[in-house]
């Protein structure tokens, strides 16, 4: 029997007895050098320091979280093919794959998880080639611009989208 949990859903509507809310973050390329990247662009926060705060505030309210990163479009297509019946939702920074790539587009559309676009930047603030997303029709929703942030609106999005 899987564990039930009271949250607050943030709008004054408490959500009770929800099943466990699984939620799956996917990085894509580059997304391992945060920290040292360009850092007048996405800042000095690292990785490592998003996994730790997301895996926080999913314990806060009462999610599963796992956190992975992958440089290669075949690896985060394969997560998130395998995401399908195994997560409620995945919250997906697909890094310039975002802009480019046809096929985590179809991916998204053949698992059928609720996925939403984050982005540290602000996409649409940056260059013209950022201002299209390959992947954003077929998501629930973008959070961009926010930095580290936009991870934690996201997950908060992800596990309140049942309960509202
Ligand atoms: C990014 C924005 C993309 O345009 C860029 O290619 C990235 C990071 C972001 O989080 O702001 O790698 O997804």
């Amino acid at each position: 029997m899987e564990a039930e949990f009271t949250f607050d859903t943030g709008i004054g509507r408490p959500y009770k007895n929800h099943q466990l809310m699984r939620i799956l973050v996917l990085n894509g390329p580059n997304l391992n050098l945060l920290g040292t990247r360009e850092p007048s662009v996405y800042g000095t926060v690292t990785l490592a320091d998003i996994e730790t705060i997301l895996r926080q505030r999913a314990a806060q309210l009462g999610a599963e979280l796992d956190f992975r990163q992958s440089n290669h479009e075949g690896q985060l297509i394969d997560w998130i093919h395998e995401a399908k019946g195994r997560w409620d939702t995945i919250l997906l920074n697909a890094g310039a794959y975002t802009h480019t790539s046809i096929a985590i587009r179809d991916a998204i559309a053949a698992a059928d998880v609720s996925t939403i676009e984050v982005h540290l930047s602000n996409v649409m603030a940056r260059e013209p080639f950022r201002h299209h997303s390959m992947i954003a029709p077929v998501c629930r929703g973008q959070i961009a611009g926010f930095g580290a942030q936009s991870y934690l609106l996201a997950l908060e999005a992800g596990v309140n989208i049942k309960a509202v």
